[in-house]
């Protein structure tokens, strides 16, 4: 479904603040696949989601998209693809449009006279069938601005949009990472929902161990552009938080131990 080989990226080459963050990264996902990434900041996680949707280019390497090479693909061409939600509420959402007006436009996405949100009157009902499953009320607010709604409901008005258009991959970037503990579990809980019930497949990036855990099939820990853990099925299930924070901790030990040899070197 997502195949990367060999990507390799480097930012600001050739000046002072060059930085190799791929080297030679490669990963296979299936179709279906839930994949939750962890890992230390900085790790490469969000510059991966980047790579991969094409907001940032890439070196050199090789992205297959549901067996399409979209490694050189502008960004607009893959959005086609490609749901996001972002962990700022303020993103993949228009806030002075209204809710509906948000919703037609997620639903126009990739049609011929997309990015417009020409209001199909027929779709309105589905939109509200829709914003009742969130259960946050949405449904009656749908001449509200977007403006005007929480943290929580703007996240899940955009996953909702992020969706509606049945992408191929869906990739979460610590959405619920701004929202309350009640909001963030509620969103949480909408995001399963929604991944099994499409069938999406999906990459979801957090700091929260406990959702890594519950979510997914598939979770894998990042550190410095490489996957250093890689857990599935039984063993995924048998893991525990502590477990987790543990080989979390192990991770980023090795990292100090290496800058600190670093600087002995350099003493
Ligand atoms: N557009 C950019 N230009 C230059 N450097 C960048 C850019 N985007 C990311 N980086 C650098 O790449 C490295 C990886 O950043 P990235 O944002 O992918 O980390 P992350 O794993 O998402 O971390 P966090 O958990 O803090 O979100 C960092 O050193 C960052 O400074
Ligand atoms: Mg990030």
């Amino acid at each position: 479904m997502l195949k990367i080989q060999g990507l390799c990226k480097v930012f600001n080459p050739n000046t002072v603040n060059e930085n190799k963050i791929f080297d030679n990264f490669s990963i296979d996902i299936n179709k279906g696949d839930f994949i939750t990434i962890i890992g230390s900041n900085g790790a490469g996680k969000s510059t991966l989601l980047n790579l991969i949707s094409g907001n940032i280019n890439i070196d050199s390497g090789l992205i297959v998209l549901d067996g399409k090479d979209v490694s050189y693909k502008e960004e607009f061409k893959r959005a086609k693809y490609i749901g996001r939600v972002y962990q700022n509420p303020s993103f993949g959402v228009s806030p002075n449009m209204t809710i509906l007006e948000n919703l037609a436009l997620a639903d126009n996405k990739g049609k011929k006279y997309g990015l417009s949100f020409g209001i199909n009157k027929k779709r309105i009902e589905y939109y509200k069938e829709l914003l009742t499953k969130l259960d946050l009320g949405l449904e009656n607010k749908l001449y509200n601005k977007v403006t005007l709604l929480s943290g929580g409901q703007r996240q899940a008005l955009t996953l909702m949009m992020a969706v509606m258009s049945e992408p191929k991959l869906l990739l979460l970037d610590e959405h619920t990472a701004a929202l309350d503990p009640k909001t963030s579990a509620k969103i949480m809980e909408i995001t399963k929902n929604v991944v099994k019930e499409k069938e999406i497949t999906t990459l979801m990036v957090t700091h929260n161990m406990k959702h890594a855990l519950e979510c997914g099939n598939i979770l894998l820990m990042m550190h410095a552009g490489k996957v250093i853990v890689d857990v599935s099925g039984k063993e995924k299930k048998n893991l525990t938080t502590e477990k987790l924070m543990e080989m979390f901790g192990k991770a980023n030990a090795i990292e100090e131990l290496s800058d600190r040899s670093l600087l002995t070197s350099l003493a």
